[in-house]
């Protein structure tokens, strides 16, 4: 058989942001109708490369090739379209106000007498969409549509422009499984047709699923390239972090008294009748498909989303919770599965990370205590293992993973009764994954209690005291952990 040709090639690329070096002389490859997974702990410069790949960031030296032609001087983002790349990035950037064909267009809107024609936009959009195996319609707007089908329309849009080297970031950090199958399908028969595909992810197990190559990159660096069927999952582990990791603690917690009950909650959107209680030192897991109403329980009680019926009782006494400021202050917080939703990207590390708790660091005339703030933010650097040379930096400075661990440490910080994480891991590499679980069974041990809503079944069942599964807005069954299986969560969570 002839060897496949070589569509991109990278050599000796490094680019440095003051200070760090995100990529030190990195050399990739890809070959016609392959999908190569590119993966490393967060921060080792992922994004970084296929940001320099897709011509939005420029390289300070080493040079690209696209079909053996160097083009290393040429590559623009407007460029690399021409050049038949185009990237799905790590968070989704379509135009909330517009329609799902406009940004499926993405500027290049089909003209017939020199005017936009809009039925030959809906038609192109709906033949994609339904390639795709996407029942939407086309004129529904962007902003109506939950966080995975958004995921899915700017995969759809890449598909779109008939490019014939794709590029997924985290493609499938907010989708469903059943989302998840369909692109996988799609990606193996684009593959079929000679499309390659770089793909970036920390769920490894999709990556021995749809790629025949993995690089592995450290702190920069590129420490392999190799065939996936000569490596495991451990191995590659262990090549990313660079040491063995054990994901999750073993350490028993004695519950306390009850922290947190819940009674008859409903909300005006989604959830119906929702009751559980949560003890000291424990962990209640959130099980469910998208949409099943996992997240609009943690808003209701965060004080995001109104009440429509229903009571909170913290330590024994029923709490108002009107809105975030005042569950804080009761000791309630509430991590977001969105980045955007908890943090302010374009400001220093270290305010995001005080923000919560600003108030206790201001003395007298309004001053804010510098040096506390620094030896509790220093902390919470080490602790969280944030990767920044310095905590003045914007929290945009930060790799996608980072940014996470900023927020779970910030409410950290307020020492909260209970905490509610969305999606904690979303995003985060094995090594900093088993930091989280780490600290997440610490602070039971000093009386906190969590809510933990997921779509990893598998953190449910190894982190989890409980499992709730919720089912269309209602709970469909509560597990205890002993009884607790990866296909009775399944199953409840499909209504059965
Ligand atoms: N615009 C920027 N300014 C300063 N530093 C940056 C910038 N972009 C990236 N970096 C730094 O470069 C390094 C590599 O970041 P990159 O985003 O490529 O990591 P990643 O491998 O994609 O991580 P993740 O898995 O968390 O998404 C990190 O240390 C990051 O802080
Ligand atoms: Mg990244």
């Amino acid at each position: 058989m002839m060897p496949k040709p070589l569509v991109l090639q990278t050599s000796k690329i490094t680019k440095e942001f003051s200070g760090t070096k995100a990529l030190d002389k990195v050399d990739f490859d890809l070959y016609e109708g392959e999908a190569h997974a590119l993966v490393g702990a967060n921060g080792a410069g992922k994004s970084t490369l296929i940001n320099i790949i897709s011509g939005l960031l420029h390289p300070e030296s080493g040079r690209i090739s696209i079909n053996g032609i160097d083009v290393t001087d040429h590559l623009t983002s407007s460029n690399a379209r021409k050049f038949g790349i185009a990237t799905v990035p790590q968070y989704i950037k379509l135009a909330q106000e517009l329609t799902v064909a406009e940004n499926l267009a993405s500027g290049h809107l089909p003209l017939q007498y020199g005017l936009v024609s809009w039925s030959k936009l809906n038609n192109w959009a709906k033949e994609l969409l339904s390639s795709f195996g996407l029942d939407l319609s086309p004129d529904t707007l962007v902003k109506d549509l939950s966080v995975g089908q958004q995921k899915m329309i700017s995969i759809a849009r890449a598909f779109g422009e008939k490019a014939n080297i794709i590029i997924l970031d985290e493609p499938t950090a907010a989708l469903s499984s059943a989302e998840i199958e369909m692109l996988f399908s799609f990606i193996n028969a684009m593959k079929e047709k000679g499309t390659s595909f770089i793909y970036i992810s920390h769920y490894l197990d999709e990556i021995f699923e749809i790629c025949s190559r993995v690089t592995v990159l450290r702190d920069g660096k590129l420490i392999k390239t190799q065939p996936i069927s000569e490596i495991n999952i451990h191995q590659l582990t262990q090549l990313m972090i660079g040491k063995d990791v054990k994901l999750y603690p073993e350490t028993t917690v004695e519950k306390g008294e009850t922290l947190l009950e819940v009674n008859n909650l409903s909300d005006f959107q989604k959830i119906h009748d929702i009751s559980f209680s949560i003890k000291q030192g424990e962990i209640l897991g959130l099980a469910g498909l998208t949409g099943s109403g996992r997240t609009e329980i943690g808003k209701a009680i965060f004080g995001l989303n109104k009440l429509r019926t229903g009571s909170i009782k913290l330590e024994g006494k029923e709490v108002a919770l009107n809105n975030p400021a005042e569950a804080i202050a009761a000791g309630v917080c509430y991590l977001p599965e969105e980045r955007d939703e908890g943090l302010v990207l374009n400001r220093p590390i270290r305010e995001n990370l005080t923000l919560p708790f600003l108030k206790s660091l201001i003395r007298g005339l309004g001053a804010i205590n510098f040096k506390k703030e620094t030896e509790i933010t220093e902390n919470l650097k080490t602790d969280f293992n944030i990767k920044t040379p310095d905590l003045d930096n914007d929290v945009d400075s930060l790799s996608g993973g980072n940014q996470q661990k900023v927020m779970f440490a910030k409410f950290v910080a307020t020492k909260p009764k209970i905490l509610i994480l969305d999606e904690p891991t979303k995003g985060i590499d094995v090594g900093s994954k088993a930091e989280i679980y780490k600290i997440v069974k610490e602070l039971c041990t000093q009386g906190t209690g969590f809510l933990i809503i997921s779509s990893e079944i598998e953190e449910l069942l190894s982190l989890c005291d409980r499992i709730i599964v919720m089912h269309n807005g209602n709970i469909k069954r509560i597990i205890p952990q002993e009884e607790a299986t990866m296909q009775k969560i399944l199953l409840a969570a499909e209504g059965v």
